[in-house]
């Protein structure tokens, strides 16, 4: 019989319970995307994601901003598809490695809308982004200075604009892994060394010194550390860049409170930055959403295999730690729901295939007197999923499936047991 469950925020925008009961996502049945794509599977709402780059844009509007750029933390889900999409909505890109450099380029972002971040650059991952012509480039350290310094004087050409990336001693509330604002991170420079690098920088031939940036940290759910970290910024000078990180949070579970919203985070910072005059004209502020912008347009489906009851009930699925590292990483929560009957009671374990007592998607799932061949929905997996998968137990990575309108396409194929072997040489 059809049930009337509304399906709450923490699923992708548009979902619902259609007339067969089952969960619909993107306008497609969960359970027959399971019988055609095979599961695992990562299937992402194509409109979730248009609407959550949308609202960001249209947040810095509604706040009066100019010239906010949002750039999206491909790190998140550094897919093609997703890059492209976020790229065809007018957002920058952060790459983090010349592998994420590479993604966006073939994905269609123009190289002056990238921002190259991370604390130990290669060569050759600088020479890649001075060659493609990068907008930005986030200097971490002092060696990658004088690195910087030698490559772009033996390429020549125009002075390259450069950020430097600041670590403000400003904690958020947020898992010790994904906290990055502590004195003692090994991102950025202290506020200290940041002043000597920003006169180092000034002096520097063939860098352009257009600002500053920070990243405090990761799924954040109060906006107060936001706010200390622009008034540390602002603190170091005046700049015609304001690069102010991502790290706003989102829901992963119903019971969860709500994160603030898009408008909120964004107003706060563009307010904060306004206070401190980084919105004079001619000055431009970046944001750097990664989660926020896809987490919650993505759900995992799993088949469950097997069903057994000692102190627990355990509700082994054909993923595991292999598609979703979070649990592991973080002890990140999520919550599961059988796609045909999602008010469940029943208090279940719901474990991965891999050989590690840890590998547990979540604790403390309530399902509906789950068993095997019935197909698992976990809502909230599109950042830092498909991202961290791995081959563990040589367990074949899961395909991502685009769905809109009741049409779905496989973006990314499964991966195959000779993909496996692969690169043997
Ligand atoms: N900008 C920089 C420089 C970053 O390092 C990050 C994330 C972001 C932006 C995007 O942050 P977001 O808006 O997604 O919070 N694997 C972890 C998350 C690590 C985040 C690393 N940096 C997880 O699964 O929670």
């Amino acid at each position: 019989m059809a049930t009337e469950t509304k399906l709450s925020d923490v699923f992708p925008l548009g979902s619902r319970v259609n007339e067969r009961g089952r969960v619909e996502v993107g306008g497609c049945d969960t359970i027959a995307l399971s019988r055609e794509f095979g599961t695992p599977a990562y299937v992402v709402a194509e409109d979730d994601l248009r609407a959550r780059a949308q609202a960001f844009v249209a947040a810095g509007d509604a706040a009066g901003h100019d010239d906010l750029a949002v750039v999206f933390a491909s790190k998140a889900f550094p897919c093609t598809a997703v890059l492209a999409l976020f790229a065809r909505e007018g957002l920058w890109c952060d790459v983090a490695s010349g592998g994420e450099l590479h993604l966006a380029l073939n994905a269609g972002f123009a190289p002056q809308r990238l921002v190259l971040h991370g604390n130990a650059k290669s060569e050759q991952e600088l020479r890649a982004a001075l060659e493609q012509g990068v907008g930005l480039i986030v200097i971490d350290n002092f060696d990658e200075i004088d690195r910087l310094q030698r490559i772009v004087a033996e390429l020549g050409g125009a002075a390259r604009q450069v950020l430097i990336r600041v670590t403000p001693d400003v904690r958020g509330d947020t898992h010790e892994k994904i906290s990055t604002g502590q004195a003692d991170s090994k991102f950025g420079f202290s506020t200290d060394d940041a002043r000597a690098a920003i006169t180092r920088v000034g002096e520097a031939d063939g860098l352009h010194l257009a600002g500053v940036h920070a990243h405090i940290g990761s799924q954040l759910l109060d906006l107060e550390p936001f706010r200390r970290e622009v008034a540390e910024l602002a603190a170091l000078g005046e700049f015609d860049v304001w690069d102010l990180g991502g790290g706003l949070g989102v829901r992963y579970t119903t019971d969860q409170p709500e994160p603030p919203s898009v408008d909120a985070y964004v107003s706060t910072l563009l307010h904060a930055a306004a206070e401190h005059g980084m919105s004079a004209p001619g000055r431009r502020v970046l944001i750097e959403p990664g989660r926020a912008l896809c987490a919650n347009a993505c759900v995992t489906l799993y088949s469950v295999e097997s069903v057994k009851q000692n102190v627990s009930r355990w509700v082994a699925v054909d993923g595991g730690m292999s598609d979703n590292l979070r649990p592991m990483l973080y002890g990140a929560r999520y919550e599961a729901h059988v796609a045909d009957r999602i008010d469940g009671s029943t208090r279940c374990v719901l474990a991965g295939k891999h050989c590690e007592s840890g590998d547990v998607i979540v604790r403390d799932a309530l399902l509906d007197d789950p068993r095997p061949g019935d197909v698992i929905v976990t809502p909230a997996t599109g950042a830092y999923g498909y991202a961290m998968a791995n081959n563990y137990n040589g367990v074949p990575r899961p395909p991502v499936i685009f769905c809109a309108g009741g049409d779905a396409r496989v973006v990314v194929r499964r991966e195959t047991y000779e993909d496996l072997h692969g690169r043997d040489v």
